[in-house]
């Protein structure tokens, strides 16, 4: 089922998620759903708060359009480990439509979490999965990746949001 997607300023995408307890059977079949949203929206990670699900989820694809889908389902994750290296990337929300602006991150992270059968894993990432760990890991804290720009820079991408919404709204009308 394709769950619809937060955008900010939405409050829930400010709160901080909570731990997933270790007797919750709602996870797989929400699991399921975010990816399935994620895919259709063309995006490359989704977490639970911007489906306004405050739970400590994670769904990460990486994989290009013309490579096998890779799914990675993380419950829980935390960073145990990174890299001093950082290095400033071009980055993008499904919660922030169609704004891109570059953040620094961690060049490589390790993150411990729970798979969908909650077995404890280990991940190691560079490039484009490092990025996308970190950005999603933020998500689970209520934090959104313009947070990591410029007050400026900020602005300027919420009038932009603004002004195509209103743009939408009046095709909508009309
Ligand atoms: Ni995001």
């Amino acid at each position: 089922m394709k769950l619809k997607i937060l955008e900010i300023p939405h409050p829930l995408l400010r709160e901080k998620s909570k731990e997933v307890e270790r007797n919750d059977s709602s996870i797989k079949k929400l699991l399921e759903d975010m990816l399935e949203t994620m895919y259709a929206a063309h995006g490359v990670g989704l977490a639970a708060p911007q489906v306004g699900i405050l739970k400590r989820i994670v769904v990460i694809d990486v994989a290009r359009e013309d490579e096998q889908p890779h799914p990675l389902f993380l419950v829980n994750p935390q960073i145990i480990e990174h890299s001093e290296e950082t290095e400033e990337c071009s980055e993008g929300c499904l919660s922030v439509p169609n704004q891109f602006a570059p953040v620094k991150r961690y060049v490589e992270v390790t993150v411990q979490y729970e798979d969908a059968d909650r077995n404890m894993k280990q991940i190691k990432g560079d490039g484009l999965l490092a990025i996308a760990l970190q950005h999603e890991i933020d998500h689970l804290d209520g934090i959104v990746f313009i947070d990591h720009l410029s007050k400026l820079r900020q602005k300027m991408i919420l009038k932009r949001l603004e002004k195509n919404r209103k743009r939408k709204a009046m095709e909508e009308a009309e």
